[in-house]
């Protein structure tokens, strides 16, 4: 039982975990701050990444992440698909490419060089392994200039570098999800490819852009506590 002068076990567990936060590395980069933190205590501990001042992610959960590669998998057109992923973050989109034996070769552009180091300590067990996987090639990049100047082609392309298209770390990666990225984009799709975008909420603006410029164009929602679902945008067709 509470009453107004006890606080409830929801704000007990809230400021035990508040006082258990602690941060594990912070550098400073071209693009801003990249900071790990570690909210509780093992083996529950989730880790977070703020990148530019803004919570990029965490490891709670995982389950969209998953699906922006399931989706755009199940998707593809050809048996043995080139999967692009756009951010490593904490590995979980890498780990549902590289745990199916479909994907030729799986390219991750990662930006943040810090990103790719904890792979090698705590976020090691969310990639699992998958950064060993001899069809993984992790390029330390940004992903909207490398994409701009490749000439190479992807059969599947996985796209979670934001918090979405309406939420962006930076305000150059805001390009990416213009009708000028979608350009880009389509550019880059082998001429069956399907494009995965992800989304921490709905947004309809992107989706109209998506619709002018692909035939088939899906919306997966996932539903999480904090209200709005996570949302994978999966495009295919080129017009
Ligand atoms: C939300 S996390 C990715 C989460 C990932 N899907 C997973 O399964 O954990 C976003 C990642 O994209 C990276 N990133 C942000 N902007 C980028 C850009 N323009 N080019 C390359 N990487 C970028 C961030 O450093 C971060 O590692």
């Amino acid at each position: 039982m509470t009453s107004a002068t006890q606080p409830s076990l929801a704000a007990l567990v809230a400021r035990t975990a508040e006082r258990t936060t602690r941060v594990l590395d912070r550098r400073d980069g071209p693009y801003g701050e990249i900071v790990l933190r570690q909210r509780g205590e093992s083996p529950d501990e989730v880790y977070e990444i703020i990148a530019n001042g803004c919570f990029l992610m965490d490891t709670a959960d995982g389950r969209s992440e998953r699906l922006l590669v399931r989706a755009a998998l199940d998707a593809a057109a050809v048996p043995r698909p080139a999967v692009l992923i756009g951010g490593l973050g904490a590995g979980f989109s890498l780990a549902e490419a590289a745990a199916d034996p479909a994907p030729a070769r799986i390219t991750v552009l990662e930006r943040e060089a810090a990103v790719v180091d904890w792979h090698s300590g705590p976020l090691a067990r969310f990639s699992a392994g998958a950064l060993d996987d001899p069809r993984t090639e992790v390029v330390a990049a940004d992903l909207l200039d490398q994409l701009r100047g490749t000439t190479d082609h992807w059969d599947v392309v996985c796209l979670d570098i934001d918090n979405g298209p309406d939420w962006t770390v930076t305000d150059a990666n805001g390009g990416l999800y213009g009708f000028a990225g979608l350009t880009v984009l389509q550019r880059v799709l082998a001429p069956s490819g399907v494009l995965a975008v992800w989304s921490a909420a709905p947004a309809p603006e992107f989706e109209e852009r998506l619709r002018a410029r692909f035939q088939q164009v899906r919306q997966l929602d996932v539903h999480v506590e904090r209200g709005a679902p996570d949302v994978v945008y999966l495009a295919s067709r080129v017009k």
